[in-house]
């Protein structure tokens, strides 16, 4: 057996197999049978190395229930090796990284304990929303960039005089990697959230896009609510193509036919959330942090 157990969460399971495969990794599958009550009954195929594990699984939705099974894995996991690393791909309550009104519980802080608790020594996270999130980990963490690998698709896309658009301030510096490896410019708008009912509002006056192909950056699509009104703000500025980049899409409550409505001509994302936009592949990178 190899000195390195891959142990496959349910919702990573195709992303954990590419990385044993790369590491030359033993990998560990794992049944999962869901209570009528919502319980997870998770039983292990096969053995755990005494020396590393390393958990897959992203924190996607059903989000407390995938979060509570990497918890379980992780600690089933160190009761057999000496060193434990939890890949979460997508790490799900990253937005909960901070008291944004008052009596909010900053739940990054719960899963800092919860993590630590179940004997994991290191998080590695994929463009996780930010990297405040992770202030509240007493455990090693390390976030890796999934702009390379989004690039390399866009590098084979014949697109007319692209400008790489962030849909908000906070997005900047992503747009900005992203521009660099891509070779163009960039510019972030400036996005309004309403903190208690979540909508948002597109407050830039004009920009110079006429023309222009545009490839909107983003860490994650949830409702799409962020990337529609960016689009819709866009055309209205007569840009030429609309093509999304993102890290993880959730695409919740239809996002993906509502994004296509406001006139995105194809959304790109990773396999840190599987599904049919997630057609750029990140176990050759997370497997570059591993070693
Ligand atoms: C916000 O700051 C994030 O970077 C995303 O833009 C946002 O979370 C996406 O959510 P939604 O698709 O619901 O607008």
């Amino acid at each position: 057996m190899s000195n390195i157990s891959v142990i496959a969460g349910k919702s990573s399971e195709e992303l954990a197999k590419k990385l044993s495969g790369k590491l030359k990794a033993n990998l560990v599958k794992s049944q999962v049978r869901i209570f009528a009550d919502g319980e997870s009954k998770i039983t292990l195929d096969g053995n755990i190395s005494k020396k590393k594990s390393i958990v897959v699984q992203s924190i996607y939705p059903p989000v407390d229930t995938n979060l509570l099974q990497v918890l379980s894995l992780i600690s089933k996991a160190k009761e057999n090796s000496s060193q434990v690393i939890a890949v979460i791909p997508y790490m799900g309550y990253a937005r909960q990284d901070r008291e944004f009104l008052p009596g909010e519980i900053v739940t990054m802080k719960v899963l800092g304990k919860l993590f630590k608790g179940a004997g994991a020594s290191k998080i590695i996270a994929v463009d996780i929303h930010s990297t405040i999130g992770f202030k509240h980990f007493t455990i090693k963490t390390k976030n890796i960039s999934a702009i390379p690998d989004l690039v390399q698709y866009f590098k084979k896309l014949s697109l007319t005089n692209p400008l790489v658009v962030s849909p908000d301030q906070g997005g900047k510096d992503r747009a900005q990697e992203f521009a660099q490896e891509f070779d163009s410019e960039y510019i972030a708008l400036e996005k309004k959230r309403d903190r208690k009912t979540g909508k948002v509002q597109i407050k830039t006056k004009n920009v110079e896009v006429s023309g222009r192909d545009i490839i909107l950056v983003d860490d994650m699509i949830s409702t799409g609510g962020s990337i529609i009104n960016a689009t819709k703000f866009l055309k209205k500025q007569k840009c030429k193509r609309v093509y999304v980049a993102c890290t993880h899409a959730l695409l919740m409550n239809g996002a993906e036919k509502k994004i296509k409505k406001a006139g995105v001509t194809n959304i790109i994302s990773t396999n840190t959330i599987p599904g049919k936009t997630s057609i750029v592949d990140i176990s050759n990178t997370i497997a570059k942090a591993i070693i």
